[in-house]
């Protein structure tokens, strides 16, 4: 907690009995070359949770876990809101994620001191539940806002994209009813999933729905036991192109020639620029 320029790299981690690398309030981290290894039924063995932190890098891990690969959060319900201190500029690339019951990348569900620019590339994730999941709901307040993702290459999937607005979960009972969160900005392309159950699962809130949601090129291969409906889409607004199979109305086909419509940032962030110091230990006889 409120650290500094950390960098935690070439470790491997196994049967944490919660989550397994959680700093909170705290800037400038590196975490690069984890393995971490859970039971694929074991609760909150979340992998990677950056949690009210500015500027971080995680890249080249392996995890394995009964919950999400890496979950992004920023305090939860009232007590988030008061503190107000949000995850922003974290870059998320080459992870490889096996999590039969959770996503490759959550967002929240505790996100009430906001989320802003998560950019994450190169996401591998085999027999995970979802891809990218955002988890909200009323009592929350804060935000999402400006999400990137580009590059996911999936294999066996319940949902590849997944928001879900009623998350229930509360600290306690002093929640505020009309703390609404705002998500808006979230723009997913160039995925590629095979064995897919859903393609998209969106449920956004009634009277608060989230925006800004673009989707291009997108090549979802159904199971053949999937659903009937690849798509459901409730309270979110959007626009997709180049995404098989057809997305639903909410989100307007713009046509194929637009399959680069959805930003990836093209500029790079402070922490990009900050190399990996070597770990040494020396031993001295
Ligand atoms: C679409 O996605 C595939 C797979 O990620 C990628 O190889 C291709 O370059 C993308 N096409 C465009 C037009 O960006
Ligand atoms: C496809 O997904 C189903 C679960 O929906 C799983 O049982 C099956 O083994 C998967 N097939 C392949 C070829 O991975
Ligand atoms: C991590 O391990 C790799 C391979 O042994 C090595 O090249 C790299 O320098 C290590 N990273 C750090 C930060 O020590």
């Amino acid at each position: 907690m409120h650290s500094d320029k950390i960098q935690i790299s070439n470790l491997t981690l196994v049967n944490s009995p919660s989550w397994n690398i959680h700093p909170v309030y705290s800037s400038n981290i590196i975490v690069q070359g984890i393995t971490i290894l859970a039971p694929v039924k074991s609760p909150n063995t979340d992998g990677i949770n950056p949690d009210s932190c500015t500027n971080m890098r995680i890249e080249d891990n392996y995890i394995v876990s009964g919950d999400d690969c890496v979950a992004v959060k920023s305090g939860w319900d009232e007590y988030g809101i008061k503190y107000g201190m949000p995850t922003s500029h974290l870059i998320i690339r080459r992870l490889t994620c096996i999590s039969p019951y959770s996503a490759a990348i959550a967002l929240g569900s505790e996100m009430s001191g906001g989320i802003q620019d998560v950019r994450a590339e190169d996401i591998t994730a085999i027999n995970t539940e979802s891809g990218v999941r955002i988890k909200t709901g009323v009592g929350r307040g804060g935000f999402v806002k400006d999400v990137y993702v580009k590059g996911m290459t999936l294999h066996t999937m319940k949902w590849v994209f997944w928001m879900t607005g009623n998350y229930g979960s509360h600290a306690d009972t002093h929640w505020d009813p009309n703390a609404l969160p705002e998500i808006k900005g979230i723009n997913y392309r160039d995925v590629v999933a095979e064995n897919v159950s859903m393609a998209a699962r969106l449920e956004g809130i009634s009277g608060d729905p989230f925006t800004g949601i673009c989707m291009s090129n997108l090549t979802i291969s159904m199971a053949k036991k999937a659903k009937k409906y690849p798509w459901t889409c409730t309270d979110v607004y959007g626009i997709t192109s180049g995404v098989q199979p057809p997305p639903c109305q909410l989100l307007p086909d713009q046509g194929p020639e637009k399959t680069e419509m959805c930003t990836f940032p093209t500029d790079s962030l402070a922490i990009d620029n900050i190399e990996m110091q070597r770990c040494s230990y020396r031993l001295n006889y």
